[in-house]
């Protein structure tokens, strides 16, 4: 019912719990209406004390769109889930071969899967073991981080397309088929425009995906360097994000078209299982306001 539905945020630049609500049940229109209003006011929903199987899981996200396959894991992975949808993402190891991605480190700042031509436009992550503490999860606002450009940065993002590379992931890791490169001009992925604007709110953000091997796409390699490093620094102040601390039963859905996350590091000995579903998603395109679309948008 979405009358019962209790949004509360959860820091002032992004997130909110969403309580009064069992997701293993469909919602009704009214309440997914609801949902994804919060959604798209504050980017990041907390769902607690959930319990979804992949299947669930994957038809809550469903809701929201067509899903996407799950990235390619880096080599050592062997996944035993049967779903080509459900990604997973832990430490735990079974006869020394990790069951999913991104280890026990640190993952840094990054929008997933931006390497795509089509990146997906959110994602739901689902708790199933935490450890005991560390492997919180970061999420900044990138409208917020736009919107505080210096001015004359912010007109020269806005004609700017940056290189998202594909080798790596948030953890370091290869991907399976890649090969470790150094030189951003020439590593695999796609190109999109600097500054985003979102599909649904139709307000603009900074579209970064993730730094390493990041290219300004027309710049000699140092200047897309210092100009890379100084959006970077605007965008990762902690004034606009908001950390997480996991407890077992937690759905996490963020936007992936302003949103960035990224994960703390915890204790090797400590077992974190968490399973995600991505929905497909747009070709991330920039649309500065006119005067023309500015009714549309209003
Ligand atoms: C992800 C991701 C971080 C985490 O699922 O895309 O980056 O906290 N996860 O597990
Ligand atoms: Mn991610």
């Amino acid at each position: 019912m979405a009358t019962s539905l209790i949004v509360k945020p959860l820091s002032p630049a992004i997130g909110a719990e969403v309580g009064g609500v069992d997701l293993a049940k469909p919602p009704d229109e009214a309440t997914f209406s609801a949902i994804h209003a919060a959604w798209m006011r504050h980017l990041v929903l907390l769902f607690r004390d959930q319990k979804l199987d992949d299947p669930g899981l994957e038809r809550f996200s469903a809701r929201f769109g067509a899903l996407d396959r799950k990235p390619l894991y880096t080599d050592e992975v062997v996944d035993t889930t049967t779903s080509d949808y459900v990604c997973v993402i832990s430490n735990v190891k079974i006869d020394d071969k990790p069951i999913g991605d991104l280890g026990d480190g640190e993952s840094v700042w990054h929008t997933d899967m931006s390497y795509n031509e089509f990146p997906p436009l959110g994602a739901a992550l689902h708790a199933l073991e935490v450890p005991p503490g560390g492997g919180e999860t970061g999420f900044t606002n990138m409208y917020l981080a736009y919107e505080t450009l210096p001015p004359v940065l912010k007109r020269q993002v806005e004609t700017l397309q940056c290189k998202h590379d594909a080798t790596r992931n948030s953890a370091g890791g290869i991907r399976r088929g890649m090969s470790a490169t150094s030189d951003p001009r020439t590593s695999p992925g796609a190109v999109h425009p600097m500054v985003r604007t979102h599909p649904v709110t139709g307000r603009n953000a900074l579209y970064l995906g993730r730094r390493h091997n990041a290219y300004i796409v027309g710049l000699s390699l140092e200047e897309s360097e210092a100009l890379l490093n100084e959006i970077w620094a605007h965008a990762t102040q902690p004034q606009f994000s908001w950390h997480h601390s996991w407890r077992v039963g937690d759905v996490l859905m963020w936007d992936n078209s302003c949103v960035m996350h990224r994960r703390n590091a915890f204790d090797p000995a400590a077992r974190r299982v968490m399973h995600r579903t991505q929905i497909k998603g747009d070709k991330p395109v920039f649309q500065p306001l006119t005067a023309a679309n500015l009714t549309v948008r209003a």
